[in-house]
């Protein structure tokens, strides 16, 4: 078993659309373990090291609108294999092309607005983790 931590963001769409407590209730009733979890709104410095990957790329600047357009809900999950298993639950980056029974296939009809960010690598976790939480706000063994 690899037990890994991945992190999740509930997009401003998905806390205008009252989303917050359906998808933290898939990912717990999965059997992931929520390490860190907070309310907040991220300021365009925060987004532009978030998304830095993507800087440069046509769709940036409308990425950083909308992810500081309103508050966002971050959490890290914990369990084995979490990376890989909670890509596989929020669906592919379109959310038209999605899978229904995953997040994005049943509650996303746009690319840009897409309900749900995670960790693509335990790379991208690590830089994510520093932007948003500090080891402070993660909880010991439960
Ligand atoms: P995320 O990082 O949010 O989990 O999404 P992802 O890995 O599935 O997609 P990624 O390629 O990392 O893109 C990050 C976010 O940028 C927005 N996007 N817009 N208009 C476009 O063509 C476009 N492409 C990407 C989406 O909000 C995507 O989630
Ligand atoms: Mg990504």
């Amino acid at each position: 078993m690899a037990v890994e931590r991945t992190l999740v963001l509930v997009k401003p769409d998905g806390v205008r659309r009252g989303l917050i407590g359906e998808i933290i209730s898939r990912f717990e009733r999965k059997g992931l373990k929520i390490k860190a979890l907070k309310m907040l709104w991220m300021t365009r410095e925060q987004a532009e090291e978030f998304y830095k990957v993507h800087k440069g790329k046509p769709f940036f600047e409308e990425l950083i609108e909308f992810i500081t357009s309103g508050p966002i809900v971050a959490m890290v999950l914990e369990g084995d294999s979490a990376i890989s298993v909670v890509r596989l639950m929020i669906g592919a980056t379109d959310g038209r092309k999605a899978a229904p029974g995953t997040i994005r296939g049943d509650f996303a009809l746009s690319i840009g607005e897409n309900v749900v960010h995670a960790s693509d690598s335990p790379e991208s976790f690590e830089h994510e983790f520093r932007v948003i939480f500090s080891e402070d706000e993660v909880v010991g063994d439960y």
